[in-house]
């Protein structure tokens, strides 16, 4: 551990420092002060942030910590749906817009606060009318569209654990889903709108429903794009009509502060698909307090806007429950960054004056890839603040997300956090921090985490190791749905004894204690003894003026262990005839960026690389053609054929020495 630590301190040799601007700082949320606050004692700090919601009654004690299972205001009441609208109306904020929504092909809707309360409220009698009752699950199968938040706030607010499972996912993937979470209901659309033409999602509920006997009594059909679609008589309902008879009131009961709010699939290193559990005080008390100290929002008169999918964590807590608990002003948007034209988020932001952004590493870099003219051709100044999640990013893509969209003037916050985490727990507070590029900074306020090594001992400053994190947090997971011996394995027995958290990622402390999250321990290669990330590597490619996009695996190696194998996608396309020339030229550059230990073994020039739905590079499928393996299952892929593109590529891009 140690050689790696000192290998990778002087990989990270990223010098810059952004300091959050004067004004910035002056009329923050969250000061310097509430470090301090929160260290002084932690239980105390996290009841005030859970001051910030309205309880129906209050609990009993802060945190029942039976290691690993943890119980967060204990004895309160509340309703999540409540937090999320109600009260807004009630204070006089019903004019004010909860949702400006955007559909790809330009039709728009805007909701009020008193619009969303009524439809939130039809949507809840309606599920009661259904047989919906408090514990039920309810799968919710929509393409972005604001019934998913009505929905969701929906079964929230009469207690029906919602699973929502993202559009792009398969019928069995849908159909595990519905199994596992045992659903009463699947709430779905006829389809929605996908680059530029209309894509259909019902079919993909009558097929999981016709593979199996399921708990499924009603499928609920929201109609979006007006598609034929078969219908079950009985079974299906259409959503407008089972809303519209509906009384417009529901007097929403109060419920436990660890009644279960929802169920989110995520996946793991093995086996099917876990079932993060979360539940509710504890849940909206930490995505509530986030969301304000780390985007700063100003309610009466920010437009925020999180560019990420509804099915994934970082739309339920950054779409839905934390900033409608803030009652921000968000904007939702149905397609893809590309349609009809590649400015269609920067004509967005235009359009509603967004002044908080909130995306993943992979889309700045897509954008970078498509050219800094195209943003330029937009008004951007309402832009305060931007924030990146998902995956490290690298300083390359920090810079020019600043620059370029931030106009040199926005601070950026690289907020670290997991589906099992539910909110934010590492990130810069942007009025306080000094930012660096790539990043994520330290834990915030209220949040332990530490980085150490095999034996579960912090490393010192300048070391690397394991991330993990030290101290029960409110909107941690309560558990895998129906294992918690699952739950325990995965994440609780890398360290018994110290009791910590394994969070499953590689990280480092610099000189400065500063945190730099370098991807899933399974991402980061061993060469030669030698700890490298694959980020950085993949930071070095991309600094090269001629790369566009990198990603990097380490493919088993019979002498190092594990050789580092990049692809790469040129700027502008590649020639093959300049194929290897480039190659040796980019394998220097590695070399001067980081050391001759990076040097990677083999670069591949390729068209596209392989991606999931959420814009996640599949490494694995990488790492199978770096190793002459056969590949692996591609089915998560949001294009398949991008795997024989790259095949098709290899044999005149590879090169080797
Ligand atoms: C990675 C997404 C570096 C990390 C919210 C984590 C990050 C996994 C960052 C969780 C970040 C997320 N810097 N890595 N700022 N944010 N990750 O469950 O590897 O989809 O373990 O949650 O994404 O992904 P998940």
């Amino acid at each position: 551990m140690t050689d790696s630590s000192e290998t990778l301190s002087n990989l990270l040799h990223e010098q810059r420092r952004f300091e959050p601007p004067r004004d910035f700082t002056a009329s923050a949320n969250v000061g310097a002060a509430t470090y301090e606050q929160s260290e002084a004692d932690r239980l105390v700090f996290w009841a005030e942030q859970a001051q910030r919601l309205q309880w129906e009654s209050p609990w009993s004690e802060v945190l029942q910590w039976r290691p690993p299972f943890a119980k967060w205001f204990v004895g309160g009441t509340l309703n999540a749906s409540v937090n999320c609208v109600d009260r807004h109306v009630a204070a006089g904020h019903g004019e004010q817009v909860a949702i400006h929504f955007e559909g790809e092909p330009g039709d728009t809707r805007t909701i009020t606060y008193a619009e969303l309360l009524e439809q939130v409220c039809r949507a809840a009698n309606a599920l009661t009318e259904l047989g919906i009752e408090k514990g039920d699950r309810v799968a919710i199968y929509l393409p972005m569209i604001p019934e998913a938040v009505v929905a969701m706030l929906a079964c929230a607010r009469i207690g029906a654990p919602h699973s929502v499972v993202f559009g792009g996912f398969s019928s069995q993937a849908l159909y595990d889903r519905i199994v596992d979470a045992e659903a009463k209901l699947v709430i779905t659309s006829d389809g929605g709108y996908r680059r530029g033409a209309p894509s259909a999602l019902k079919p993909a509920v009558d097929e999981a429903l016709a593979k199996g006997r399921t708990t499924v009594e009603h499928v609920l059909v929201v109609v979006r794009t007006g598609q034929e679609i078969d219908w079950v008589d009985g079974r299906d309902v259409r959503w407008a009509e089972a809303l519209e008879r509906q009384p417009a009131k529901h007097e929403a009961p109060a419920h436990d502060a660890e009644h279960p709010l929802y169920i989110l699939y995520t996946s793991g290193t093995t086996g099917k698909p876990k079932g993060i559990l979360h539940t509710t005080g504890g849940y909206l008390t930490q995505v509530s307090y986030t969301h304000h100290a780390v985007f700063d929002l100003k309610p009466d008169s920010d437009v925020y806007w999180c560019a990420a999918d509804i099915g994934w964590v970082t739309g339920h807590s950054y779409i839905v429950y934390g900033p409608l608990s803030n009652r921000a002003t968000v904007v939702m948007y149905e397609g893809t960054p590309d349609t009809p034209h590649r400015g269609r988020w920067w004509e967005l932001i235009a359009k509603y004056r967004v002044s908080i952004l909130y995306c993943a590493p992979t889309a700045i870099r897509t954008f970078m890839k498509w050219g800094s003219d195209i943003p330029a051709q937009h008004d951007l100044s309402s832009l305060r603040l931007l924030g990146s999640v998902g995956e490290p990013i690298n300083p390359e893509a920090w810079i020019w997300y600043r620059k370029v969209i931030g106009g040199d003037r926005t601070p950026v916050v690289d907020t670290w956090w997991q589906t099992e985490t539910g909110a934010i727990m590492i990130s810069p507070l942007p009025g306080v921090t000094s930012t660096k590029p790539g990043s994520a900074t330290r834990p915030l306020p209220g949040i332990g985490a530490d980085v150490v090594d095999n034996e579960g001992r912090p490393v010192p400053n300048g070391g690397g190791g394991f991330l993990v994190l030290t101290e029960p947090w409110p909107s941690m997971l309560r558990g895998i749905w129906g294992d918690d011996a699952r739950y325990t394995e995965t994440y609780w027995s890398r360290f018994p004894e110290q009791g910590y958290y394994f969070a499953g990622d590689g990280a480092k402390k610099d000189e400065d204690g500063d945190l730099w999250l370098l991807g899933r321990v399974d991402d980061v290669m061993n060469v030669s003894g030698h700890r490298i990330s694959t980020t950085e590597v993949e930071s070095a490619l991309v600094s090269h003026p001629r790369v566009a996009e990198a990603a990097v695996v380490g493919a088993t190696d019979p002498t190092t262990g594990q050789a580092i194998v990049a692809f790469v996608i040129l700027r502008g396309g590649g020639d093959s005839d300049e194929g290897e020339l480039l190659v040796r030229q980019l394998r220097d550059h590695v070399a001067t960026e980081i050391g001759p230990i990076a040097k990677p073994r083999q670069i591949m020039l390729v068209p596209e690389l392989p991606k999931t739905r959420s814009g996640k590079i599949m490494r694995r499928l990488l790492r199978d053609v770096a190793e002459n393996r056969q590949l692996g299952d591609v089915t998560t892929l949001a294009d398949s054929s991008v795997m024989d593109l790259i095949q098709a590529k290899l044999p005149t891009a590879a090169a080797e020495d």
